[in-house]
């Protein structure tokens, strides 16, 4: 699932695309790029008639939504590609996940404070397909990981659980996209694509390989310099799209 507004332009999917290649070329997978941008999704009207009915479908059905649905429910591997806007996921992505807000478990008023939370309801999806990995794999401007991904983290433990799902952040990506060079992206690729082989061979991605994949191609220094002079020329430029 492709969130950025850039579709095939978008930086996210350079390792993105890599580490589906990894995943292919160590596996036996059917993979599809499905662009949410390009998608005809009518907003959520806020009903939470989902959660009445058995299969947790939306009542609204002539848009793209019961298709895509149905392939987030049918697929192994669900891989949401998004660019980090605002500390969050993209209003394109954001609009997609409140129409499929059926597809977790309803909320049974139970509280926080349980020691036991993350296993209960609301925790996790319904109707998902049996052993499904979900991974999150994003890029956005800034290096310091552990802070900027907070919110997302927060929000996805409380949705899926801990451990409900996987995050890969390619940090620094804005300025590497486009003034890193063809060397850098490929470092960036043999990574990434390292990352989709591990998945495929071992059905997991280790704390050792999420860490090689994740760490900053820059030095904090030169990356500065890198984005303080692409920042200033950025309005000269026709590629910034
Ligand atoms: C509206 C908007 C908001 C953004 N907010 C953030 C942000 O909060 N933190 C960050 O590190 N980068 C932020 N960025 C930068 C993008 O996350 C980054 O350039 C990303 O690599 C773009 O990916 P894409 O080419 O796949 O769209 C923002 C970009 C836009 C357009």
């Amino acid at each position: 699932m492709v969130a950025s507004p850039k579709c095939e332009r978008s930086g996210t999917l350079i390792p993105t695309k890599a580490f589906v290649e990894g995943l292919e070329q160590n596996g036996n997978y059917e993979t599809e790029y499905v662009y949410i941008d390009r998608l005809n999704v009518t907003p959520c009207r806020g009903c939470l008639s989902c959660w009445g009915r058995p299969d947790g479908s939306c009542f609204m059905k002539d848009d793209d939504v019961p298709m895509i649905r149905q392939k987030l429910i049918d697929s192994d591997i669900v891989i949401w590609s998004f660019p980090l806007f605002l500390f969050s996921i993209p209003g394109q992505m954001k609009v997609l996940m409140d129409r499929i807000v059926g597809m977790v478990h309803p909320y049974m008023g139970q509280k926080l404070d349980d020691p036991d939370y993350l296993n209960k309801p609301m925790h996790g999806l319904q109707f998902q397909k049996e052993g499904q990995k979900i991974i999150l794999l994003s890029s956005c401007a800034w290096t310091d990981i552990d802070v900027v991904y907070e919110p997302i983290r927060k929000q996805f433990d409380i949705i899926l659980g801990e451990g409900g799902y996987d995050l890969i952040v390619a940090s620094q990506m804005r300025a590497l996209h486009h003034r890193g060079g063809e060397r850098r992206l490929n470092m960036l690729r043999d990574k990434f694509r390292k990352g989709g082989a591990e998945l495929a061979t071992t059905g997991a991605l280790s704390k050792e390989i999420v860490d090689y994949m994740q760490k900053p191609l820059f030095s904090d220094a030169a990356y500065r310099e890198l984005v303080v002079q692409f920042v200033t020329h950025m309005f000269d430029r026709d590629d910034n799209f």
